[in-house]
């Protein structure tokens, strides 16, 4: 009989490991999180290989390859654990948003575990997971303000409470992680292209002069896709005068003009929110001269800065189940009709 008072179950005073699951776009993940803390096992299959000669995700290939992978990966992250299923007190997965085929793989393969074993659902948003990395490793203090920078979004996110986000500013149009990719793309380098732009815009002494979106001046809001256009024509003037830009000095410039906006604007909302801490959180948290630039100004500034280890920066589970136990603690279950949302809201965590 399938059990249904798991509140009785979360306040037994057991260690709780939460099963998660992330499939919302090319990395097929399951971790198991003991007490929201403690990461047991974090497995991570990466479709890189697959996705890069069409150099981006095409999300019908994401989701056959989740289908392929998703029962192997749940195999060896229970192995690993050295656990039994019998030891797992809830199953989390990734609701939204993120490609909806993708999506429902992790969705559906959640259900099944949950309703087999007789645990409870716990569906996450994929960005409060980003934010909730962070939980893994540091205390996390309220107020805050979160800077998210991921391949499909880029936000600014107010924590007033644990579990409370409010949107402060976002991007109008590409995301950070997704303009890195196509600067990449133009600059011939792989998929995905953030990593390669970061070392070569370390190893680059010169950078090309390329302009800053500030918006009005009391947004908190983004814009790359000026940037990506601004990088594509100096590329193309360089062409027509029969020269070839360094990339390691286009790389440098772009990285340049990213960072400045995105730090201070970060730093801007966090005084105007009274914020105790600034987190960062999102595959480009990964970048080392945003996570150096932002050290050095929350430095200046006395504010915390705290940001994951990078293997939990880019896509992962443990987030998931680190997002997943604030929910546990409150007895926030799922029910097990739920869909995946491609489009799901930050605030409906
Ligand atoms: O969070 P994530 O793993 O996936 C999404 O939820 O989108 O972020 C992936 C993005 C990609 O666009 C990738 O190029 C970017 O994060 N990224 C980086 C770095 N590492 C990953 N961007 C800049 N610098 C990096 N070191
Ligand atoms: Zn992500």
């Amino acid at each position: 009989m399938l059990e249904t008072n798991f509140e009785v179950r979360a306040a037994s005073g057991r260690p709780c490991y939460i099963l998660a699951i992330e499939t919302s776009c090319d990395e097929t993940a399951v971790a198991i999180v003991k007490d929201g803390r403690e990461v047991i096992v974090n497995e991570v299959s990466s479709q890189i290989d697959t996705h890069r000669k069409f150099g981006g995700v095409v999300p019908e290939v994401a989701s056959r390859k989740h289908v392929e992978t998703i029962t192997v990966i749940l195999e060896e992250a229970m192995g690993k654990s050295g656990l039994e299923f019998g030891d797992l007190s809830a199953i989390a997965v990734t609701q939204g948003p993120g490609l909806v085929g993708s999506l429902l793989v992790g969705v559906v393969s959640a259900k099944a575990l949950a309703f087999s074993l007789g645990l409870p659902l716990i569906g996450v948003h994929h960005i409060a997971g980003h934010i909730f990395a962070n939980r893994l490793v540091h205390e996390l203090v309220y107020p805050s303000v979160c800077l998210v920078v991921s391949g499909g979004h880029t936000e600014l996110v107010y924590c007033e409470a644990e579990g409370s986000f409010r949107i402060i500013g976002l991007t109008r149009d590409d995301a950070a992680g997704e303009a890195y990719d196509k600067v990449a793309r133009a600059l011939g380098l792989p998929y995905p292209g953030g990593p390669h732009v970061d070392r070569l815009a370390h190893e680059s002494g010169e950078a090309v002069p390329l302009p800053r979106a500030w918006l009005e001046p009391d947004s908190y809001d983004f814009s790359f896709s000026g940037l990506k256009s601004a990088v594509l024509a100096a590329l193309n003037q360089a062409r027509m005068k029969g020269q070839e830009l360094p990339p390691a000095h286009v790389a440098r410039g772009f990285q340049e003009s990213v960072i400045d906006v995105l730090v201070e604007k970060a730093i801007r909302a966090a005084r105007a929110y009274g914020a105790k801490q600034l987190l960062l959180a999102g595959g480009v948290a990964a970048n080392r001269g945003l996570r150096e630039r932002l050290a050095e100004r929350c430095a200046a500034e006395g504010l915390p800065l705290l940001a994951p280890p990078l293997a939990l920066c880019t896509d992962n589970a443990a987030m998931i189940g680190a997002a997943a136990y604030v929910k546990w603690r409150q007895g926030h279950f799922t029910p097990l009709d739920v869909k995946a949302e491609p489009l799901m809201k930050l605030e409906t965590w």
